[in-house]
């Protein structure tokens, strides 16, 4: 097993806000992680990659406990980031931001990797990422997470805000990823997006995990009609009724 949460309470302060989350990803695994606004999914991708400390439970990555790994050294054991807030350095370059997601040891043909995978970027090296579109920066963070070669990528929302062929290419790259031998976490609210990059799949509400399942087996309807309210867009373009 690559990655294993097991039984997490996390607090911000006096709230109680996740509750006995346990999940775990095989090596190779692509999952999905889904829910309402404020169900807990980026506290959860925070809690694993060292950003929030559980109070209670464990994490283990790669066969290691991580309780005393800090957030830096999680990444060196090979997981990559991409928050949902894009966290770029917007006044410095494309390529500049690139290179803080560069390990010394990264091999030089792992750029031309990353320029195949998004073309753009390699066009736009020596402008500021501040001036690139919403979809470029996406990109761009996506494109740096791959920079400290991750055996375990962990994206929180990558079709955020993104138009439909932009997230049609984004998930062509991920699928590619994935095909290539990286695990995948992914948060997504689009449940269609969910279910397409993964095999399997949690439903989490109010802190925890409610459903857990083979994407194989679910219907996109039912799912959102159970657990997630009004947030897919059939729900939404359905008419259905919030729950
Ligand atoms: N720093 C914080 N201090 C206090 N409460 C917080 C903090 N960060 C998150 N929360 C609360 O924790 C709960 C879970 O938030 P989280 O960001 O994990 O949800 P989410 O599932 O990622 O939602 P979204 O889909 O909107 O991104 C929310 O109720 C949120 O208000
Ligand atoms: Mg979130």
């Amino acid at each position: 097993m690559l990655l294993e949460v097991d039984g997490i309470d996390v607090y911000h302060g006096k709230s109680y806000i996740l509750r006995r989350v346990s999940l775990h990803l095989d090596r190779g695994e692509a999952v999905a992680l889904v829910g309402r606004n404020g169900a807990g999914k980026t506290t959860t991708l925070r809690a694993i990659i060292g950003l929030i400390h559980p109070r209670k439970g464990r994490i283990k990555f790669d066969g290691e406990t991580m309780r005393s790994v800090p957030p830096f050294r999680r990444a060196r054991m090979g997981m990559g980031y991409v928050p949902q807030e894009k966290e770029l350095f917007t006044k410095m370059t494309v390529h500049e931001n690139l290179k803080t997601g560069v390990r010394a040891d990264y091999p030089e043909n792992g750029w031309s990797m990353v320029f195949e995978l998004f073309p753009i970027l390699k066009e736009r090296l020596d402008q500021k990422a501040g001036s690139l579109s919403g979809g470029e920066q996406q990109m761009l963070t996506v494109a740096r997470a791959l920079l400290t070669q991750p055996k375990l990528l962990l994206l929180d929302e990558p079709s955020a805000g993104l138009m439909p062929a932009m997230i049609f290419r984004l998930t062509e790259v991920i699928r590619k990823l994935h095909a290539g031998g990286i695990s995948i976490l992914v948060v997504e609210e689009r449940i269609s997006v969910a279910l397409e990059l993964s095999s399997r799949l949690y439903v989490m509400d109010v802190g925890q995990i409610v459903y857990e399942g083979a994407t194989a087996d679910l219907h996109e309807a039912e799912l959102v009609e159970r657990y997630m309210g009004a947030r897919s867009d059939s729900a939404v373009s359905g008419g259905a009724s919030i729950t």
